[in-house]
């Protein structure tokens, strides 16, 4: 019997699949809708101290190839998720969920933290250090000497299960400057990647997003490479406690395969669940159960991480 269930750190999911922070996860409806589809589990939408309306619409497009988005953190504030995911915990067979967080400041960081540290939430936490869409602040892991402070600080209160959420890197020298920052934390995971910061979409002769004169993150078909390569890179650089999630461009089972075959433990899903639905998890699931039985594998350790090269 093929299995595609997995592990995060301490956490069983039945299930790898599961959506990416900012898609159908803004409110209880939207989340108890990836709760009782076929996914393991679901991530909330990055939550921030107080409530947020986010940028003027349009704010979010479908392309030929995917996606361009600059929502600017609309949410409904840390109480809202943080209630949902405790209350959520205590009912009989819960999946395991993500709980994903954000401050406008380092200040408002320090803040949700220490109230989900208080709180009786046992699950994971996604610190999100990669939003490109906040006129005015900056994506916090491009800035190296940030991230490091950041985590130090979260890590001398903060004693739960946490993960970062990242953007992509394009460097080698970034892969290794960052990994080394990373290895230094008891993190859980890191989740690579976030959308490819700040490209522009035009149609005819106008760019197709309000925000920032059109600039956005792009998702979907456009960034798989980018997404790949940012999760084997770190595969390859993380201390094996710390497990890889992979996003970025899984639109089929082939798709969350590759991510697997690259290092990743759990592989989310954001433009073609924005597309699709949650039927999209039924589907992708299917399609990876196929590709497992047709090689033979029975468990994601089967081929986790078994990236081949080429001699
Ligand atoms: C947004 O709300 O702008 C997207 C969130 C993100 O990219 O982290």
């Amino acid at each position: 019997m093929v299995s595609t269930s997995t592990r995060i750190g301490s956490f069983h999911f039945d299930n790898c699949l599961m959506n990416a922070a900012g898609v159908y996860c803004f409110s209880k409806e939207e989340l108890e809708a990836i709760d009782t589809s076929a996914a393991g589990s679901f991530v909330t939408k990055t939550a921030t101290l107080e409530a947020r309306q986010g940028n003027p619409e349009p704010r979010y497009v479908d392309t030929d190839l995917g996606s361009i988005n600059s929502m600017g953190l609309p949410n409904l504030g840390i109480d809202y998720y943080l209630d949902y995911v405790t209350q959520l915990q205590d009912t009989p067979n819960s999946k395991n969920h993500f709980l994903s967080l954000v401050g406008m400041s380092p200040e408002d960081t320090h803040t949700i933290l220490k109230k989900v540290q208080d709180s009786a939430y046992k699950g994971l936490v996604e610190l999100n250090l990669s939003c490109p869409n906040v006129p005015g602040k900056p994506q916090i892991a491009y800035d190296f000497e940030t991230t490091d402070q950041l985590l130090a600080e979260v890590f001398s209160y903060y004693k739960k299960p946490l993960g970062v959420k990242l953007p992509p890197y394009f460097d080698i020298v970034h892969f290794d400057q960052a990994a080394a920052i990373f290895n230094k934390y008891p993190l859980t995971f890191v989740n690579c990647i976030n959308s490819i910061g700040n490209g522009l979409v035009i149609s005819d002769e106008t760019v197709v997003i309000k925000p920032k004169d059109g600039f956005g993150g792009i998702g979907g078909d456009y960034v798989k490479p980018t997404a790949l390569a940012n999760v084997h890179a770190f595969y390859k650089r993380l201390n094996p406690t710390i497990a890889i999630i992979g996003t970025g461009g899984v639109r089929t089972g082939r798709d969350a395969f590759e991510h697997i075959l690259c290092g990743a433990s759990m592989v989310q899903i954001g433009t073609i669940l924005h597309q699709e639905g949650p039927e999209a998890f039924t589907r992708i699931t299917k399609e990876l159960q196929d590709i497992m039985s047709e090689k033979g594998y029975q468990s994601l350790e089967d081929f986790r991480g078994k990236l081949q090269y080429l001699s």
